[in-house]
């Protein structure tokens, strides 16, 4: 009776550790898919793409300072109903979403202060590409809410640029 599996403490012993490793396995299957969905991952994906500009992120106020500045540093360009003049591009409209939906406004933040006014890249205020960045929004019909647009790129980059629902 030497080769009945359970008479020979091999095969028992084999048969525990073959359990002892398929047992994490087996409780991973049934438990990650959970947790893979539980509000660690929510909360990540809430960093990304919760705020959007739809939300009231920039005021009346700025929006209204911004144009000054944007009539000062920007409209001989792309004009002053910011559509461009042909060679500057219209910055509202199907160009503004076709440009920057699903970047952030941190990304069309840099890219503005790092190329624009054309010839003098970086010549404002950091306050001050916040207000024009405002006043393109609102120029989009981008509602305004009780906050300023902030000009630190970190802030920025929370808010995603989504189109018009
Ligand atoms: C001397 C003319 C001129 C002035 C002044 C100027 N722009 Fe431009 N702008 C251009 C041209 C030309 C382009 C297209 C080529 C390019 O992107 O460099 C452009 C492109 C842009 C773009 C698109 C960039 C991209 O990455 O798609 C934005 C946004 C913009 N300008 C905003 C501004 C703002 C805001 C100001 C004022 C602070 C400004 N521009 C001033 C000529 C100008």
């Amino acid at each position: 009776m030497r080769n009945r599996p359970s008479s020979d403490p091999s095969h028992r012993l084999f048969a525990a550790l073959l359990i002892a490793a398929l047992c994490p396995f087996v409780v991973s299957l049934v438990v990650l898919p959970e947790s893979a969905n539980g509000p660690a991952f929510e909360a990540t994906l809430a960093a990304q793409s919760d705020t959007t500009i739809w939300g009231g992120v920039y005021t009346d106020e700025q929006a209204t300072r911004g144009q000054r500045t944007y009539e000062q540093e920007c409209a001989s360009c792309h004009l002053d109903d910011l559509m461009g003049d042909g060679i500057a591009p219209s910055l509202v409209g199907s160009s503004f979403f076709f440009r920057w939906s699903d970047l952030s406004v941190g990304d069309m933040y840099v890219a503005i202060r790092t190329t624009m006014p054309q010839g003098a890249p970086a010549s404002l205020s950091p306050s001050g590409y916040a207000d024009v960045s405002a006043y393109m929004l609102q120029m989009n019909k981008v509602p305004a809410g009780d906050a300023e647009l902030s000009s630190d790129t970190d802030d920025l980059e929370e808010i995603t640029i989504t189109e018009p629902q």
